[in-house]
């Protein structure tokens, strides 16, 4: 599974790019705003640091200006994904866009039926929200399943992109299902790479070479 970072912080992106586990990052307009700086500009950062695709997300919401403001957004760097709502207009113009070559992850996605239809419309990836489920009293991952079962009834090929992370235990059961993106804010990344036992471990070790050395 790929993991890719949800945030527009650069420089959590580069302390965990340089531990080679950032195959892409996602943004989106709340993420961006908080980094302070104006999107082309984040974004074209990111696009220095980090090899993979990175999402960048259009303000528009009618199909044209969508389409136009993704041109824009795409024309940044090569590995600009333009990212669109799950509407019937970001639909459209996640038409408009993939035919033009341009990567398309269609965003805001609640319903497994939701995803089928970006997958039909030409998406690169989808991404469903896992987090903003479980807070409503629904088991987010459940619909995971569900559209990787539909993805593979079909042999879809837009990769699905699982988004609102607020845990390890959502990482993990991504990566169980068989989702092909994981996108998470750096403090999910950092607790998966660490366990309490491999601390204490390590200061045992060190303190025993102390002692051999005495
Ligand atoms: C995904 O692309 C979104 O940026 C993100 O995962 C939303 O997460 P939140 O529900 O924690 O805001």
């Amino acid at each position: 599974m790929k993991l890719f970072l949800d945030t527009a912080d650069v420089a959590e992106i580069k302390k965990y790019a340089a531990m080679g586990l950032v195959d892409g990052i996602t943004t989106n307009p709340s993420l961006v705003a908080q980094a302070g700086k104006p999107r082309e500009k984040v974004i074209a950062e990111i696009c220095d640091i980090v090899d993979g695709p990175i999402s960048a997300e259009v303000i528009s919401v009618e199909r044209k200006k969508m389409v136009e403001e993704g041109l824009a957004l795409a024309a940044i760097h090569r590995n600009v994904t333009v990212k669109v709502p799950l509407t019937g207009d970001g639909l459209a113009a996640c038409r408009d866009l993939s035919r033009q070559n341009v990567k398309v992850n269609v965003t805001l996605c609640f319903a497994p039926v939701q995803a089928m239809l970006a997958a039909k419309a030409g998406a690169t990836f989808v991404s469903p929200f896992i987090g903003r489920l479980d807070d409503l009293g629904e088991t987010g991952m459940d619909i995971i399943s569900d559209i990787r079962e539909i993805f593979d009834n079909y042999a879809l090929k837009t990769e699905i992109l699982v988004a609102s992370v607020r845990s390890p235990q959502h990482v993990r059961a991504a990566a169980k299902i068989g989702a092909d993106v994981c996108t998470m804010p750096p403090k999910v990344m950092g607790q998966l790479l660490k366990h309490p036992l491999t601390d204490t471990g390590l200061a045992q070790f060190l303190a025993d070479h102390e002692k051999a050395k005495k």
